[in-house]
C-alpha cells in the first residue's frame, strides 16, 4: 500500500485578480516541504508567460488556460507532488472539468471583497480595467463565477496571511490528505 506521502493532490486557489491567491499558496508551499511533501506552484500569471503564452482572456483562451494547468496538475499530483494552482478560473463548469481531471482537488475560493482587491490594486491593473483601458476584465466588465462548494473559502479582507495557511493547513489534513501540521514524515524503521 502506497504511503500518505506518496499521494499528491492539487490544492486550487480560485478568486479575482488580486485577491490574495499567490500569496496564499507561496506561504503554504514551505510549510507543506517541511511537512515531506514534494511541491509545485503553478500559477497564472507564470504559466502565461510559457505553457499558454500567446492567449488572451476570452472565455475560449481563458478555457484552454485552465484545461493546461490541469492537465499539468494532473500528471504532477499522480507521481505524488502536492500542487498549488494559483488562476482566477473564472468559471464555474470550466473548475469542475478541472476536478473531474484531477481527482484530488481540493477548491479554495480566495474571496476579499471587489471592493478590497480594486482598493489594493497590487498590479495597477484594476485603475486600467475601470478606465476602460482593459476590455474583459475579471469583476469588471468579465464575469467571476463564484464556487458554490469550495472545500474552504478565505476572505484575505479579515484575516492574516498565516491564518489562512494554517486554515488549508487544517482542511488537508480533516480530508486526510496530510498526516500532521509541518512536521516531517517520521521514519519507518521497518522500511529500512
Ligand atoms: S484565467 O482567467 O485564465 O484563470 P489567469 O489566472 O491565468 O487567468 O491570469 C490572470 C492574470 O492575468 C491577472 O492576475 C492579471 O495579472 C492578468 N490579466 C491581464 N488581463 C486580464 C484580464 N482581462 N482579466 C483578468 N486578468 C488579467
Amino acid at each position: 500500500m502506497s504511503k500518505r506521502e506518496d499521494r499528491g493532490f492539487v490544492v486550487w486557489f480560485t478568486g479575482l485578480s488580486g485577491a490574495g491567491k499567490s500569496t496564499i499558496a507561496d506561504a503554504l508551499a514551505p510549510e507543506l516541504r517541511a511537512a515531506g511533501r514534494k511541491v509545485e506552484l503553478l500559477d497564472g500569471d507564470v504559466v502565461r508567460t510559457h505553457l499558454s503564452k500567446g492567449l488572451g482572456f476570452s472565455r475560449e483562451d481563458r478555457d484552454t488556460n485552465i484545461a493546461r494547468i490541469a492537465f499539468v496538475a494532473h500528471l504532477l499530483a499522480r507521481n505524488g507532488v502536492a500542487v498549488l494552482v494559483s488562476a482566477i478560473s473564472p468559471y464555474r463548469e470550466t473548475r469542475e472539468a478541472a476536478r473531474k481531471t484531477i481527482g484530488d482537488f481540493v477548491e479554495v475560493h480566495v474571496a476579499p471583497p471587489l471592493e478590497e482587491c480594486i482598493r489594493r490594486d497590487t498590479k495597477g491593473l484594476y485603475k486600467k480595467a475601470l478606465a476602460g483601458e482593459i476590455p474583459q476584465f475579471t469583476g469588471i466588465s468579465d464575469p467571476y463565477e463564484p464556487p458554490e462548494s469550495p472545500e474552504l473559502a478565505i476572505d484575505t479582507s479579515r484575516e492574516t496571511v498565516d491564518a489562512s495557511v494554517a486554515r488549508v493547513l487544517a482542511k488537508l489534513v480533516e480530508l486526510g490528505r496530510l498526516d500532521t501540521l509541518a512536521s516531517p514524515p517520521i521514519q519507518d524503521a521497518t522500511a529500512l
